[in-house]
């Protein structure tokens, strides 16, 4: 018996697993990663000795806090998408002049709940809107009880490497519309650099990240009563020159068929399923996008060997 049987609030989901592994190649949003245990084991990668962004964003976050500060301005109300731990947007609200409210949106309930108490515990003054939604949608902003001089839109730890370059520019695109003509994009964009490096950050030596991509295969075995056998799988990430990504894949270590409640699906030996892409960019690639969206730079942040860049830009006026 499964855990969580399947239910109508599971439709989603299944229809996505289904369209997904019915696909060739097979696939799945990375956004179904983020169970309770997926987004515990993602905190466990963010401390990982060889997954470099986590880390770099914050202390590039730390150096520029009173520079960054400046530029958004004072009551400012932030919005981050894909919040988590809610770690990084702490680093904007000590140095921030009387932010006036925090809206965390994110996919994952339980840590939402969990992370935005603890914001609100640790900032009384501020207001903190909570929204439970896939920011893959378009997500409509509440509304503050004091209204904000200016909206800004906080994207860090490269998430938006997660999409495809047109999906990118949609969703910038929508974001540009959600904040106005007063709005500012703060966003983390991991950049291009030596191939070694960066499959490093995604086949860690201690199989945190291995175990992450095989939790797609066990939350659809306890949600949807699949039978995957995560021993018969194997995690693997390459990085693709030509696409400028990273690319994680479970492959099947054998011949063999897999179910899903009515459905099956064969598996032939070393056939994969495609679970994220991980785009990486240079400064001014990543600029042409955001242009593209809708935005103009304003002002980067780096670190010292280049490894990631904070960016930030308002929404240009038309
Ligand atoms: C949360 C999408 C930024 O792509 O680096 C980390 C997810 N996957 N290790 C990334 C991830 C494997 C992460 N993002």
């Amino acid at each position: 018996m499964p855990l969580n049987p399947p239910n109508s609030s599971n439709a989603t989901f299944l229809d996505d697993v289904l369209h997904g592994l019915g696909s060739q190649p097979k696939q799945m949003p990375p956004k179904y990663f983020y169970d309770a245990i997926g987004a515990e084991l993602f905190t466990q990668i963010c401390e990982l000795e060889e997954y470099y962004p986590t880390r770099t964003e914050i202390s590039i976050l730390q150096k520029n806090a009173t520079d960054i500060a400046t530029k958004l301005g004072e009551q400012a109300m932030l919005i981050e998408y894909g919040s988590g731990s809610l770690d990084k947007v702490r680093i904007l609200l000590d140095a921030l002049s009387d932010p006036v409210a925090l809206c965390a949106i994110d996919i994952s309930a339980e840590q939402l709940k969990a992370a935005s108490k603890e914001v609100q515990n640790a900032y009384p003054e501020l207001e903190v809107l909570a929204v439970e939604a896939d920011f893959t949608q378009v997500v409509p902003l509440p509304s503050p009880e004091t209204s904000p001089k200016a909206h800004v839109a906080f994207f860090p730890g490269s998430t938006i490497g997660n999409f495809a370059p047109e999906n990118a520019r949609d969703f910038l695109a929508g974001i540009s519309e959600t904040i106005g003509v007063d709005g500012l994009l703060l966003i983390g964009v991991d950049l291009k650099k030596d191939a070694s490096r960066l499959v490093a950050a995604y086949d860690d030596a201690k199989g945190v990240t291995a175990a992450f991509n095989l939790n797609l295969l066990q939350r659809i075995n306890f949600e949807l009563g699949g039978d995957f056998d995560l021993t018969l799988f194997r995690h693997i990430a390459r990085y693709s020159k030509v696409n400028g990504r990273i690319e994680m894949h479970l492959e099947s270590c054998t011949d063999q068929t897999v179910r899903i409640g009515d459905h099956a699906f064969d598996f032939e030996a070393g056939e994969t399923i495609h679970t994220e892409n991980s785009y990486k960019f240079s400064s001014d690639e990543f600029q042409a996008l955001a242009q593209s969206a809708g935005f103009d730079h304003v002002q980067s942040w780096s670190d010292p060997e280049d490894l990631f860049s904070v960016m930030l830009f308002h929404v240009s006026s038309r």
